[in-house]
């Protein structure tokens, strides 16, 4: 009895989130709810201070633009950066694509990810001409960092891993990454999408060189992201759009642009989408990133203990994962899984999870995944438990 009660009143913010009453959601890893606090201020950003950025001369244009530029400052701030080493995106995705197209590759074709990287730390490398090198994760589903070290070599550019995985929930020692990317001369780039609404994040004491994550993960809207990068990495790299917005001068014989992040943020952003990302900043650390993680690790081991209590339930990646749980019952397709769980008023994730190289490391087509929130509690678990028993009950 204790522990339930123990994680129920630990973060008492369900009721700041409208769109989830009389309901079990837990996909928080593939899109955040959102609370109160960022739908109001999204409202308030459409329905009474709206205006362009950085180009209007009236004073309504020039208080939005600080609320934009507040905006980086707040989300560079959340992972311990500096708010000119904040490049808004439209999320980790195309962050990730910024860095794979506008780095220049310096005679260094290959990129280290890992098995159980996200489609969006694969593709853009492939795509930007890189040959990608994948390292193998320990038994419990870690990024294997000695075989990193061994695999690594002068030919690597960018050792790019995520941060926290998107299926296993397990947690990267990313400065002991940074260490061995930096010792072959290579670049860390962490994908982040998973870690900065689960944990605090220092890009600094990490040693970090570029970082990437997406608001909507984070409790804010989609359509925005982030790319931080240390500040000499940024002022070296060419743009990869061109148009409005991010120039110095034009003229039909050349173009000159502005300094980074503007450079790389061609043409109107999505300024309502900063104001929303900037609520949700706030959010979080009002509650403290800490209390998050604290609180989502506390769910895991009671989801973990009460899935295995059930029996015929696979468990996937380490115990002390970062909020989430993929798992699958033995003989049930996982989207059949998640239909019966659906009926049963819990919303889970079923199939590849955009990591098709890491299905095929767990030998398996699909998993089921539960992933939590700062608004998860232990009725989520009982629901999903009681809907588990369910799907046994069916399929027999
Ligand atoms: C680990 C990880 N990386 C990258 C992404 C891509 O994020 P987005 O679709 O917001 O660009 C996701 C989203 O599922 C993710 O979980």
């Amino acid at each position: 009895m204790n522990a339930p009660s123990r994680i129920n009143s630990a973060l008492d913010v369900r009721d700041q989130f409208p769109a989830i009453a009389n309901w079990h959601y837990l996909d928080s890893a593939a899109t955040a709810q959102k609370p109160q606090a960022v739908i109001d201020a999204i409202t308030a950003a459409y329905a009474r201070d709206y205006a362009t950025v950085h180009r209007g001369v009236y004073e309504r244009s020039a208080s939005m633009t600080a609320s934009y530029e507040a905006a980086r400052g707040a989300a560079s701030g959340l992972i311990g950066g500096q708010p000119n080493e904040l490049v808004f995106a439209r999320g980790a995705t195309e962050a990730i694509n910024l860095v794979a197209r506008a780095l220049p590759k310096d005679g260094r074709s290959r990129v280290l990810v890992s098995q159980l990287e996200h489609h969006s730390n694969i593709v853009p490398w492939q795509l930007a001409g890189y040959e990608v090198d994948a390292v193998s994760l320990t038994d419990d589903g870690r990024i294997d960092l000695t075989a990193a070290e061994a695999m690594l070599t002068g030919e690597h550019r960018v050792v790019a891993f995520g941060h926290v995985s998107n299926v296993l929930g397990s947690i990267l020692d990313a400065k002991a990454a940074a260490e061995i990317a930096h010792s072959k001369g290579a670049l860390l780039l962490l994908d982040g999408c998973q870690a900065v609404p689960r944990m605090p994040v220092d890009v600094a004491a990490i040693g970090a060189d570029f970082y990437a994550f997406s608001a909507h993960k984070l409790y804010g809207p989609t359509g925005i992201g982030c790319l931080w990068g240390r500040a000499e990495l940024l002022a070296t790299l060419p743009p990869w759009q061109g148009g409005g917005g991010m120039i110095e001068k034009v003229t039909f014989e050349e173009t000159t642009f502005l300094d980074a992040p503007g450079r790389f943020e061609a043409g109107t952003p999505h300024i309502v989408g900063a104001v929303g990302l900037h609520a949700a900043v706030d959010w979080v650390e009002a509650l403290s990133l800490d209390a998050i993680h604290a609180h989502e690790s506390a769910l895991v081991a009671e989801a973990r203990a009460a899935l295995s209590s059930v029996g015929g339930v696979t468990l996937y990646g380490p115990e002390d994962s970062a909020g989430i749980v993929s798992f699958n019952v033995d003989g049930v397709h996982p989207h059949d899984t998640a239909t019966i769980l659906d009926d049963a008023g819990v919303a889970v994730r079923a199939g590849h999870h955009c990591a098709q190289p890491l299905m095929r490391w767990l030998g398996v087509e699909a998993t089921a995944r539960a992933s939590f929130a700062a608004h998860s509690d232990s009725s989520d678990i009982a629901a999903l438990v009681r809907g588990i028993e369910q799907v046994k009950r069916i399929f027999g």
